[in-house]
């Protein structure tokens, strides 16, 4: 996808908010709620923007300017002062996507509670498989309400928060984390970063952000402002400048969700000093005489109910998975976006295959789904819930 292409569906979606913000109606378009449910976003909205009148001055304004820049293309990048900070802050709550340093890399942040704006994530890194994200809050009271801690997390968020460490722990559904950053788990990693860019930022959101390091898929996690434009200018609007990363590389990763800590990835913070505070923790992948196994790990949400790709016809006992216009619908049918928009569909894509999961159909038929763009990680994990399973 080009960046012409990019610009639009960042219209799209900033348009759609400020509409739903005007109606004062609720956000989350990731949170899957049924099929066809008044998320007209895509293409054609994104077409239609000539036709609208952005509101002058306060936030709407700066808004409007950064979302023109992004239609064309344009990058801009933020100096750390009071009016970047509030702009940039403003255009993650709008669901734009805002590049900014964290004392490992830089991040490339958007609304962890909103889906359509983490699939822009994807969009812009070109990634072609949904991993999930980490989520980044100002503080471990932000943390405790995204997820549920124990004792074993409180002791090390005390120890090494705000700094390098992501915690995997349950998340909690009354958060509203968008599935997307979880990739479908009940899941989630939660870290609370010590720049104080990244903070004054996070606390002026006032929402969770999720980011993965702000480069394309496949290339080295930047460590400067300059290393970001390098490689994703003119496919992100924003860049909050904040100098070199001190760390410069990415945060230790501890999976806590079982009764044995996880080492998910080394990092900054050394395994032994986890270890200081919560006795022994599994080393998981790096270490050959104890394989990861991707299983136990759970990296991975599958549906239960067998997946049939490429579908046509819906067969006798099958939910129906489809996307675009399909004037089919019932209670085994869920529509990834009516409209056609790959980024809605991302949106949309764990919490709709969970629902027709929960519906006991044994087998849910697949629509073909276009292999461009986004489309291509949606059909990974598409191909590997289809995959024959053990069992
Ligand atoms: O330093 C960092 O952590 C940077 C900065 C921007 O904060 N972020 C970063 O994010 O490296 P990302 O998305 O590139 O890496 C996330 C890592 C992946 O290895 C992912 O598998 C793991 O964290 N992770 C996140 N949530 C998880 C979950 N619920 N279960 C298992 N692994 C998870
Ligand atoms: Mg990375």
């Amino acid at each position: 996808m080009g960046p012409a292409a990019q610009g639009k569906t960042w219209t799209a979606n900033s348009l759609k908010i400020l509409r739903e913000r005007g109606r004062g109606t609720s956000r989350g378009t990731g949170r899957g709620t049924g099929t066809g449910t008044g998320t007209g976003t895509g293409t054609g909205m994104g077409r239609g923007r000539g036709m609208w009148t952005p509101p002058q001055g306060g936030v709407y304004g700066s808004l409007a300017m950064t979302d023109r820049d992004a239609a064309q293309g344009r990058t801009e990048v933020l100096e750390p002062d009071e009016d970047g900070i509030r702009r940039a802050a403003a255009a993650l709550r709008a669901g734009l996507l805002v590049a900014f340093p964290t004392e490992t890399v830089y991040g490339l942040g958007a609304d962890a509670t909103d889906g359509v704006a983490v699939a822009g994530i994807y969009a812009a890194k070109g990634r072609p498989s949904f991993n999930p994200l980490i989520v980044h809050v100002p503080d471990a009271a932000a943390a405790e309400r995204v997820a549920s801690f124990d004792g074993r997390a409180r002791e090390l968020a005390a120890a090494f928060w705000p700094g390098p460490l992501t915690l995997v722990l349950p998340r909690r559904p009354d958060a509203g984390i968008s599935d997307l950053v979880c990739a479908g788990l009940e899941t989630v990693g939660v870290r609370v970063p010590r720049h104080t860019v990244a903070r004054r930022l996070l606390a002026a959101a006032g929402r969770p952000v999720a980011a993965p390091s702000a480069n394309r898929s496949g290339r080295v996690s930047p460590t400067t402002a300059r290393h970001v434009l390098d490689d994703l200018g003119g496919r992100v609007p924003l860049v909050l400048e904040g100098g070199g990363c001190e760390v410069g590389l990415e945060s230790t990763v501890l999976d806590l969700t079982s009764s044995r800590p996880v080492l998910l990835r080394p990092g900054a913070v050394v395994v032994e000093a986890l270890e200081e505070r919560i006795g022994p923790v599994d080393r998981g992948g790096p270490d050959p005489s104890r394989p990861r196994s991707p299983g136990q790990i759970g990296s991975h949400y599958a549906p239960r109910a067998r997946v049939r790709l490429d579908a046509g016809e819906v067969g006798e006992g099958e939910a129906l998975l489809t996307f675009g216009p399909d004037p089919r619908e019932g209670p085994r049918v869920r529509n990834l976006s009516p409209a056609g928009d790959l980024r809605e569909a991302a949106a949309h894509l764990f919490a709709h295959l969970r629902e027709l999961d929960a519906t006991g159909a044994h087998t849910i038929a697949v629509v073909p789904i276009p292999g461009e763009g986004l489309g291509r990680a949606i059909l990974d994990r598409l191909r590997r819930a289809a995959a024959p399973r053990e069992g």
